[in-house]
């Protein structure tokens, strides 16, 4: 049957994008800068400084911004189109396939039926070819406006006063941030390499991506954390989820149904730990729609599931309280998920505090696999996994991170590297991989902060990111 084959065609070259559409996450344009934006108005002029330069560079920021969430909000209808339509098109490849084995079962009506779904697929794929490359030339334009105005900013930074000029330079700052993030996603849907580990490891990480004060509005909620689930149930793809407190515990958690109603504080979801279930730390994570956490009596693993709401708990015999990560407390355990799966890392007293990984067996809760690595976790600000490999992180400076230490459980190899990044705030509680996105999660003194990564790809260089302002 010739429309089958040509079916078929159709469906290979659709779903490898398709499936960043499932992967896809509910970001909306929307930062903190909103609001912040004709910080311009409050400098009265000097004599000689060229507020008319300035205000023309605000104006163009207000158009830059709005154009860049009109992309972000297309951004996310590409994203569940492309959803929509690989769900029908695994339908009708089910149904031709019916129809081959058992020609006779069709009638003609039926069989036309087919053709022309098969038809609407194609003109919707075509309509979301064309959209998308509209969106190209736009985001485009918008990289040329940018430059242009970080050209101006530095030539109006070298004859003026500096410090006029720096509240105007840092808003631009957000929108270079913000356009990359667009440019990123809008590569991602075409060019999807989320979920693969064909690489070889972590070679650089973004300038901190700042979202906005935690849902408390509160920067003594310091303790806590935010993030995506790593492995989301159908229908919570978009999904985030935060909880915060001012000391390293965890009483209760929100979840969002995505990016904007995070931002906007509106979660669909609240649970407070019942009591006796509270924990302890901030290293906690979600996964499978379940809440993974330390609790301290007895000292254990905890999970709660927020689809049965069942608790459930696990000692760890060799695990110890005494050992956490530098700048935090309480850090006994800390929990990480990535492309293969969930994994713990402890202290233990035989160990003499360093680092110890192991391997979450999901279903029974229990652990496998132990490895002890040679870092002395009290000289660690934080540790995730990416691809079956813990990275271990350190504090450099009052602003500098380093990924300093890496440990391979394929090869079994530790060895030391040096991967700065910059921070947001001075401490941070929590900082965790999330697979389904390749980013990095901090919470940064109550601050939602994320990185994008940068691999070492083995097949194909990527070292393509746009320079940003230095
Ligand atoms: C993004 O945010 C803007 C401004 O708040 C809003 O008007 C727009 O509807 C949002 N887009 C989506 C897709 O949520
Ligand atoms: C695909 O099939 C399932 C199960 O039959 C159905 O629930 C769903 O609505 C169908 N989706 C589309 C897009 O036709
Ligand atoms: C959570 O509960 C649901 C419903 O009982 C179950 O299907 C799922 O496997 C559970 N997940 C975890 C991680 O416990
Ligand atoms: C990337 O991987 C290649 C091959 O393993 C290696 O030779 C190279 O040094 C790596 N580059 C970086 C920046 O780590």
């Amino acid at each position: 049957m010739t429309g089958a084959l040509y079916f078929l065609a159709l469906l290979s070259s659709t779903m490898a994008s398709a499936r960043v559409g499932l992967w896809g996450q509910g970001r909306n344009g929307t930062g903190d800068w909103e609001g912040k934006r004709c910080t311009c108005d409050a400098f009265l002029p000097s004599s000689t400084f060229p507020v008319k330069d300035l205000v023309v560079i605000e104006q163009t920021a207000v158009e830059i911004t709005h154009k860049l969430e009109l992309e972000m909000g297309k951004l996310e209808t590409y994203e569940s189109k492309l959803t929509a339509y690989a769900e029908k098109i695994v339908n009708l490849t089910a149904e031709i396939e019916r129809m081959e084995k058992n020609p006779d079962s069709y009638t003609e009506a039926h069989l036309q039926d087919v053709k022309v779904e098969i038809k609407q697929v194609e003109a919707l794929i075509v309509e979301l070819q064309a959209s998308i490359q509209g969106s190209t030339t736009v985001l485009e334009s918008l990289r040329v406006q940018v430059n242009a105005m970080v050209v101006t900013l530095t030539k109006l930074e070298k004859t003026h006063d500096k410090n006029l000029v720096l509240v105007t330079r840092r808003e631009y700052t957000n929108i270079q941030l913000q356009l990359e993030e667009c440019e990123r996603r809008h590569q991602e849907l075409f060019n999807p390499n989320i979920g693969s580990c064909a690489h070889t490891g972590i070679i650089r990480v973004s300038k901190p991506f700042v979202s906005q004060l935690n849902a408390h509005l509160n920067s003594g909620y310091k303790y806590g954390g935010w993030g995506k689930d790593s492995k989301p149930v159908h229908g919570s793809e978009s999904m985030y989820w935060y909880a915060g407190y001012s000391s390293p515990s965890i009483v209760d958690i929100k979840l969002y149904a995505d990016y904007k109603n995070l931002i906007l504080r509106n979660n669909f979801q609240h649970h407070n730990l019942q009591s006796g279930w509270t924990g302890t730390g901030n290293n906690f994570i979600v996964r499978d729609n379940t809440l993974y956490y330390q609790v301290n009596n007895p000292f254990s693993m905890a999970k709660l599931n927020f689809t049965s709401m069942k608790y459930d708990y696990r000692v760890v015999p060799k695990a110890s309280s005494r050992f956490s990560y530098s700048h935090s407390y309480s850090q006994g355990f800390d929990f990480a998920a990535d492309e293969s799966g969930l994994w713990v890392t402890y202290a233990s007293e035989e160990s003499g505090g360093r680092l110890i990984l192991a391997k979450i067996n999901e279903p029974s809760f229990g652990i496998e696999q132990e490895r002890q690595t040679s870092v002395y976790k009290p000289g660690v600000t934080n540790a995730f996994m990416v691809c079956g490999v813990l990275y271990a992180v350190r504090t450099v400076d009052i602003q500098t991170e380093e990924i300093f230490y890496k440990y391979d459980t394929n090869t079994k190899r530790e060895s030391y590297v040096s991967i700065s990044f910059e921070r947001f705030q001075e401490t941070f509680a929590n900082l965790d991989y999330n697979p389904t996105d390749q980013k990095l999660y901090m919470y940064n003194n109550g601050y939602y902060v994320n990185y994008h990564l940068w691999f070492n790809h083995t097949t194909k260089a990527t070292d393509e990111s746009p320079a940003l302002l230095s």
